[in-house]
């Protein structure tokens, strides 16, 4: 009986967390989609390095270049494997979302 109450209190304590959690954050695509460039371009698009400062450039700059990246017409190392794996769409929501970063 204890051990039943106790996975019962248990499992309450982890849904309220996890609801809490997720009501807190508000993470959105873009969001989700952004942590996919940090490890290169920096928390914010700050850059380091040789790797480009993201919050600089503008939105349709941030477009066309992803876009040049997929297709192959921009030259580059990594960015053209790595533009490939989105869709317009999510294109899109990454150049809005690192063109809209405070720091310039
Ligand atoms: C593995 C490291 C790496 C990751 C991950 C990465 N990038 Fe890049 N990015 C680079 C490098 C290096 C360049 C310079 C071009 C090249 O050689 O590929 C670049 C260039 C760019 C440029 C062109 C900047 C300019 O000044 O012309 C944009 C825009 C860009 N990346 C966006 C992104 C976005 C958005 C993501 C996430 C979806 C991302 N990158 C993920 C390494 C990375």
């Amino acid at each position: 009986m204890l051990k039943k109450m106790k996975i019962i209190l248990l499992v309450g304590m982890f849904s309220t967390g996890y609801s809490l959690l997720c009501s807190a954050a508000h993470i959105s695509r873009a969001e989700l989609l952004a942590v996919g460039c940090f490890s290169c371009h920096g928390w914010e698009g700050i850059g380091a390095k040789r790797i480009p400062k993201l919050s600089k450039l503008t939105k349709k700059d941030i477009s066309e270049s992803l876009h040049g990246f997929k297709t192959g017409e921009e030259r580059s190392t990594i960015m053209g494997r790595h533009a490939k794996a989105y869709t317009d769409e999510e294109i899109t929501l990454l150049a809005e979302y690192f063109s809209n970063l405070k720091n310039k």
